[in-house]
């Protein structure tokens, strides 16, 4: 064991890293106050091999780890979260999904162009739709329908809050196929956007994350064809757990990289502010808090990296992945309010972008597993 990064993973830090400051820092204020989409940085990212950084080349990916996966996201987190959670549900819940419970032909209709991020010159990434109105944290009461008509499945049904929902091409869908059986009778499915039946509810207008699209999407008689069910019948909710809890590596790593970039701003204001007579970075009062914001934030780069390890090496990692989620969506809330507090009245306006960062991280103890939902997972395992 070391704590050293390759070479490789240290020159994907600094790519990212880049990108962040010279595509997405410019107009992240107007993006977030607008609810921009940011199709040009996705785009960019896509360039880079970014929207399928863990994809096997022969699917069209970068065929990168998930190290350098999480060194991205936390780079590009420190600047704009709505950019690297776009990049995260295709990278880590789309991507990943398909690459590891996918068949050959789906790999190849749809993993191929999901990996590279775009198709015909056009952005080409996809959704994980499993929440619904009533299933959040409660992911196995699925409402939603897939009625085996014999030669296709009829979908119907609605799901809620979904990241991407108007910009996805694809979507990795969660629905009933037999109530009969519980969580056993859910099954999971490729479902392209702009299949009839499909209709999209207005944008919702978050706190937070506000440059990325989050819809409704409700279903209304769409036919699936059987080809497009992703793995044996009735796989579908242990799919979209393992999935999960892959994805939780990428949320823990947006938020530690939230946390580090409202770290870093505040290092940077209270070495310049001055109050009484000296600057503020002099005062004991803000010196602890900035150790403890440095102290937490390498605490939860540590879950995030054991968590990232052990996926690499194939190990059992869903214990790490839902420490890693709960102690950096913590750490940065915590991190962020205090950056605020140290910024003072300028932290409460947006052009210091501490405030943002602070709205941004919210959701990071919300979605992809609320904090309570990842307390379940650990005290499960620790008692089993
Ligand atoms: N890996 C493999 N299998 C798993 C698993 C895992 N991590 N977790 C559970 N399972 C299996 C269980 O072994 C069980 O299988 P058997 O019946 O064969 O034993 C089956 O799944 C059912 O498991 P549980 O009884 O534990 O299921 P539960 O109903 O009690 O729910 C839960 C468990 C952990 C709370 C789960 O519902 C959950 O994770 N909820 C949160 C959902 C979530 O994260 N939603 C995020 C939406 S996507 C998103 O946010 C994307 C975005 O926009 C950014």
């Amino acid at each position: 064991m070391d704590f050293f990064f390759s070479e490789e993973q240290l020159m994907i830090q600094q790519a990212a890293r880049t990108f962040a400051i010279n595509e997405c820092l410019p107009a992240v204020i107007e993006r977030d106050e607008k609810q921009a989409f940011p199709t040009a940085q996705i785009k960019k990212l896509a360039e880079l091999g970014f929207m399928g950084m863990m994809v096997d080349p022969k699917y069209g990916g970068a065929g990168m780890d998930t190290i350098s996966y999480m060194l991205a996201m936390e780079e590009i987190s420190k600047v704009d979260a709505s950019v690297s959670v776009i990049m995260s549900v295709n990278n880590s819940l789309v991507c990943y999904g398909l690459e590891e419970f996918g068949d050959e032909w789906q790999k190849e209709n749809y993993l191929t162009q999901l990996a590279k991020g775009i198709k015909d010159d056009k952005l080409y990434i996809g959704a994980f739709l499993l929440s619904e109105p009533e299933a959040g944290s409660d992911a196995s009461s699925q409402k939603t329908i897939a009625e085996d008509m014999g030669e296709y499945y009829l979908l119907n049904g609605v799901k809620n809050w979904i990241t991407s929902g108007n910009s996805a091409s694809v979507y990795i869908l969660m629905a009933q196929t037999d109530p009969s059986q519980g969580s056993k009778g859910i099954n999971a499915f490729i479902v392209e956007r702009d299949w009839p039946g499909i209709d999209l509810g207005p944008k919702e207008n978050k706190m937070g994350i506000r440059g990325s699209d989050t819809h409704s999407v409700h279903f209304s008689n769409v036919r699936v064809p059987k080809e497009n069910r992703i793995g044996k019948d009735g796989f579908g909710f242990k799919f979209a757990m393992k999935v999960l809890t892959a994805g939780r590596i990428g949320i823990a790593a947006q938020a530690l990289g939230i946390a580090g970039g409202a770290y870093e701003l505040s290092l940077k204001y209270s070495m310049q502010r001055k109050t009484f007579g000296k600057e503020i970075s002099r005062h004991q009062v803000i010196q602890f808090k900035l150790a403890d914001m440095v102290t937490r934030i390498e605490y939860a780069r540590l879950l995030c990296l054991k968590a990232a390890w052990e996926k690499d090496r194939n190990l059992e990692f869903s214990l790490s992945s839902s420490m890693a989620k709960v102690v950096a969506s913590e750490t940065a809330m915590w991190t962020t309010t205090e950056a605020v507090q140290i910024h003072g009245g300028y932290g409460f306006v947006k052009e210091y972008h501490v405030e943002r960062l602070m709205r941004d991280a919210k959701v990071t103890q919300i979605y992809e597993g609320t904090s309570e939902v990842q307390r379940m997972v650990i005290a499960r395992a620790i008692l089993n």
